[in-house]
């Protein structure tokens, strides 16, 4: 894949877990630079694990996924860290914060791992990590540790993370799930307002069709990964 306008490029993807059964066999997938895509499907029918190949958390074979211009499955597992703390918001299905630290230094971590997502931030970085924790309603809890919050307190935590720093692609696995209605709310009206100012990709994976229509592209993965049955 050479043309760099596609933000991500599936091509013959195939992926197992170790001794585990075929979980996708994805013929094509391209995802453009700036485009936001919804993608749904079936409760164990590899959403997470399709974007935990993106985000490089787990590792496709090499030549089949391309993200950010990069193969993938030919960097090893630092850089493909590297990749994603640099250029990637990933909001966790599991939301994959460190126990150990604050509400504020978990928002604040790709930020001040990576020169690069440094960049992005308008402003101290301290700011910007109130701004966004005050959008989304979680100000008061900067100090809290993070194992003292509840379910959506958590969401809200990983969700900006994932936007601090305005990354490349921003990708988002059930980020609303736990979330009550104004929460959500706030949390989209968030969301798409950084995708939009960043020129950011989107890949949002979510059960609730009812937001599909916030998006530019709906993907079934069901119907990308007919050859695989679920
Ligand atoms: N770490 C793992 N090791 C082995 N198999 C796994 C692992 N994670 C997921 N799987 C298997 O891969 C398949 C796809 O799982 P995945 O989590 O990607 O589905 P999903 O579409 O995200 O589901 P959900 O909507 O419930 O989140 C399932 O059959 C699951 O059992
Ligand atoms: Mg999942």
């Amino acid at each position: 894949m050479t043309n760099s306008s596609y933000c991500i490029h599936a091509d013959g993807l195939r992926f197992a877990y170790s001794g585990g059964p075929p979980v996708l066999d994805i013929e094509e997938l391209v995802v453009a630079s700036g485009e936001r895509v919804f993608l749904y499907g079936p409760s164990g029918s590899g959403k997470t694990t399709l974007l935990g190949l993106v985000a490089g958390v787990l590792s496709p074979p090499p030549g089949t996924l391309h993200v950010l211009g990069h193969d993938v499955g030919a960097l090893s597992s630092s850089a493909r860290d590297r990749l994603r703390a640099a250029h990637i918001g990933y909001v966790f299905q599991m939301f994959n914060l460190i126990p150990y630290l604050d509400v504020r230094d978990n928002i604040a971590l790709p930020v001040r791992i990576t020169t690069e997502r440094r960049r992005r931030v308008d402003g101290p970085v301290d700011q910007a990590v109130v701004a966004a924790a005050a959008q989304l309603g979680i100000e008061e809890l900067l100090d809290e540790k993070v194992t003292r919050l509840s379910v959506g307190q958590q969401q809200r935590v990983a969700a900006a993370r994932a936007l601090l720093g305005a990354p490349e692609l921003i990708i988002a696995d059930e980020p609303t799930s736990a979330l009550d209605t104004d929460r959500r709310h706030a949390f989209l009206e968030l969301l798409f307002k950084s995708v939009e100012e960043a020129g950011s990709t989107l890949l949002f994976v979510s059960h609730d069709l009812t937001l599909a229509d916030l998006f530019d592209r709906s993907v079934s993965l069901a119907e990308l990964n007919d050859r695989v049955s679920a």
